[in-house]
């Protein structure tokens, strides 16, 4: 038996080409929107019977069934239909099936293409949400994991060469930081974007009296769009969202990273738990830090998505293009990546242990203290420059000698500097410098506990 021809194609001739159908078709990604196109459609229905567009027999008949068809598609009992094209045809046709006539009102006035507008912000208005929390749950795990080493202490690197003693919590509580900015980021991505779109139709808005003020405050938007041109071509909040999504992944990269050189033997900083490790099929003895190597490698497919975000909009002619169909494929895979690994970092974090053992005993190496010896001349009237000289002869020296600068004796500074007393021992060794760091912000223990209580406070707030 021939299908009939979708009742929105009668001026076409003949059946579409079968090829066409599966190239054409969202339907397979974009039913993810199904909640959201339902909701939409109730929302325009009844500002279509308070205009008196539709009855409120038609109304009601009209939200019962598209209830109804939201039901059967959440349990999984929806035949979706890929000659549908996409989830907001599939789930018209099916009302239309159910309740006859009045479904064929609902869509007075109203295109896919402020329908699907809509969907996409309201969707993202929701997930925007859940990752702040999934941000703010990973931001906890950070500071309950500070406030564990708020005692101990780590090198801080520059370029990747030891630089300067921090404490743990410093290091963790950068991490904290980075991701408030990414859930700043995220909010104000969802505040422009919560606007409505519905009623500016295919691209001109209706001849009909729409009521779009309605739709707008029934569907929690903060306004109406102003221009309906605009509001069917925009998609700035989904290139948005995805660069969002890709500084988390940046974010993210980068603590996957550390995380997987302090795994090693050769640092030993930490011990990520077994049940975040995989072993090797042919070497017994191996514990890799898989997970962390696939959130380093994730971020590649989100900047993948970006890239092919800012390349779909890009010279599109003024107006709705199908092109435009093609932006759900990298939000929903940006924001599950995203959302997946945020999850799984949380986990990991919880269940990382440092091992201090192994810090401390090789803390001193590497001249962590210089640049406290530096400052210590500074306080004795030396200038900096002059007294950057001083200490990196004395380095210099230290490294012939193969001893650190608090094991030299007074008379060996004395030759550097007579500037140099016996107090100088205070601000040597990693020990000592991080209990002098006075500056506001700075990687001691004291700033590292201010922060932690600033955040306990902050988070309890969320
Ligand atoms: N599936 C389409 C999309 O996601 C819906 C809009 C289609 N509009 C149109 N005029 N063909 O963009």
């Amino acid at each position: 038996m021939v299908k009939p021809k979708k009742n929105w194609e009668k001026h076409l001739a003949g059946q579409p080409n079968a090829l066409a159908v599966d190239f054409v078709e969202s339907l397979s990604y974009d039913k993810r929107l199904y909640k959201y196109d339902i909701v939409g459609s109730i929302a325009h229905a009844q500002m279509l019977a308070e205009q008196k567009l539709i009855t409120k027999s038609e109304f009601s008949q009209i939200k019962n069934g598209l209830i109804e068809i939201g039901e059967k598609i959440s349990d999984g009992k929806f035949k979706f239909d890929k000659t549908y094209e996409d989830i907001h045809m599939a789930i018209e046709a099916a009302l239309v099936a159910k309740i006859g006539d009045a479904g064929k009102k609902l869509h007075t006035g109203r295109s896919r293409n402020d329908q699907v507008a809509t969907d996409i912000r309201l969707w993202m208005r929701d997930e925007i949400e859940i990752l702040q929390t999934k941000i703010t749950l990973f931001q906890k795990a950070f500071v309950k994991l500070a406030d564990k080493y708020n005692e101990d202490l780590m090198p801080g690197y520059t370029h990747f060469q030891r630089a300067q003693p921090i404490v743990i919590a410093a290091y963790l509580l950068n991490f904290v930081e980075q991701f408030e900015r990414d859930f700043i980021r995220l909010g104000n991505c969802s505040e422009l974007l919560n606007v409505s779109p519905l009623g500016s139709g295919a691209i001109a808005g209706s001849t009909l009296p729409l009521n779009r003020i309605s739709t707008a405050k029934q569907l929690g938007f903060s306004a109406v769009s102003r221009n309906s041109i605009d509001s069917i071509s925009d998609r700035d909040f989904a290139a948005e969202f995805i660069f969002d999504c890709s500084l988390i992944a940046m974010h993210l990269s980068r603590l996957a990273e550390d995380w997987i050189v302090y795994s090693s033997n050769e640092f030993g900083f930490i011990r990520i738990d077994d049940s975040f490790c995989t072993s090797s099929s042919m070497m017994p003895q191996k514990r890799n830090p898989d997970m962390l190597e696939l959130i380093r490698a994730k971020t590649g497919s989100v900047y993948g998505s970006l890239i092919a975000m800012l390349t779909i909009l890009k010279a599109q002619p003024t107006g709705y293009n199908r092109d435009l169909q093609e932006d759900k494929i990298h939000i929903f895979s940006a924001d599950d990546t995203v959302s997946a690994s945020l999850d799984l970092i949380r986990e990991i974090a919880l269940n990382t242990k440092f091992n201090t053992k192994k810090i401390s005993a090789n803390i001193n190496a590497g001249f962590l203290d210089a640049t406290s010896l530096a400052e210590y001349l500074v306080e004795k009237g030396v200038a900096f420059r002059h007294a950057h000289g001083i200490v990196g002869e004395l380095v210099t020296y230290c490294e012939k000698q193969n001893k650190s600068l608090a094991e030299l004796k007074l008379d060996e500074f004395k030759k550097y500097s007579t500037a140099i007393e016996k107090d100088v021992y205070s601000w040597l060794g990693a020990e000592n410098v991080v209990n002098k760091y006075v500056s506001e912000g700075a990687a001691g223990k004291k700033q590292a506990k201010e922060q932690i209580a600033f955040w306990n406070q902050q988070l309890a707030k969320r």
